[in-house]
């Protein structure tokens, strides 16, 4: 896997043209651009993605969530298989939205993230606090609940096999109450100091300092550069601006400008 990753969370957007077109043109700029470019999109878009991205390399379908259990009576939502039968590489886990609006956490959370592992698909836990937690000076003690509850107990022996992105809820751009900005670089190199810490406890010096960290809220074209230069991260996962294929070649291009 390329040491970067560009992650696209096109959430509920688009139709089956915008699908097709948005990844065509990705698709064809992404050859010349040194990154692993990963689309979450709806499941309803499987279909349309997994053709326009035929013989693409760096490229690869992600699902934005998938369900704990293999199959069975679980209205509306996808499996593994499902995803996997499509060519998904990734799964998205816990992004906020999912948190927020369909309440996982904990056992729920732990048990897709195992869910995917078990079907190898590779997981991008979405973690982060909210504007709340932020004020009361709750950061680090909410991320790191967040991250025990799913990781604790999990056996992972390469760090290639799951990515962690750190989403504060305050600044994703769409989110109630959004701050409409990326965390301070202090903030960041504080948030992701302590998580690279976490996984070199947890999984040892070799899996844990491997293990991709990405941050997501408010990426553009424009803040990526800075992002991007943080020593710990290793991608971004970008919602609005990953819509449009000019805007989210250009936040690629920069992920694989990171100096190594
Ligand atoms: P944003 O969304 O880039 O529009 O802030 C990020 C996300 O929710 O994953």
């Amino acid at each position: 896997m390329s040491p970067t990753l560009t992650v696209a969370n096109w959430k509920m957007n688009g139709n089956r043209r915008f699908w097709s077109e948005l990844t065509q043109s990705l698709k064809s700029e992404i050859q010349y651009i040194e990154t692993n470019m990963v689309l979450c999109a709806p499941s309803a878009a499987f279909y349309d993605v997994s053709r326009a991205l035929e013989g693409a390399t760096n490229m690869a379908l992600a699902a934005q969530d998938i369900h704990a259990e293999d199959s069975g009576a679980h209205t509306g939502d996808t499996s593994a298989e499902m995803a996997k039968d499509f060519g998904a590489k990734f799964t998205l886990v816990g992004h906020s939205e999912r948190r927020m609006e369909h309440f996982e956490k904990g056992d729920v959370l732990k048990a897709k993230f195992k869910q995917a592992l078990n079907h190898d698909l590779h997981p991008i836990l979405c973690f982060g606090e909210s504007l709340e937690d932020k004020k009361n000076d709750q950061t680090l003690t909410v991320l790191d609940g967040q991250l025990s509850e799913v990781l604790d107990g999990v056996e992972v022996l390469d760090g290639d096999a799951f990515s962690l992105a750190y989403e504060p809820v305050w600044a994703i751009s769409s989110s109630a109450g959004s701050l409409g900005r990326e965390p301070s670089e202090d903030e960041l190199t504080q948030v992701f100091e302590f998580v690279r810490q976490k996984m070199v406890e947890k999984f040892g010096e070799t899996v844990g300092n491997s293990i991709k960290l990405l941050y997501g809220g408010s990426v553009k074209a424009d803040n990526v550069a800075k992002i991007i230069s943080n020593r710990y991260i290793a991608g971004v996962l970008v919602g609005g601006a990953s819509l449009k294929a000019e805007s989210f070649l250009a936040i690629a291009r920069a992920v694989a400008a990171k100096p190594n």
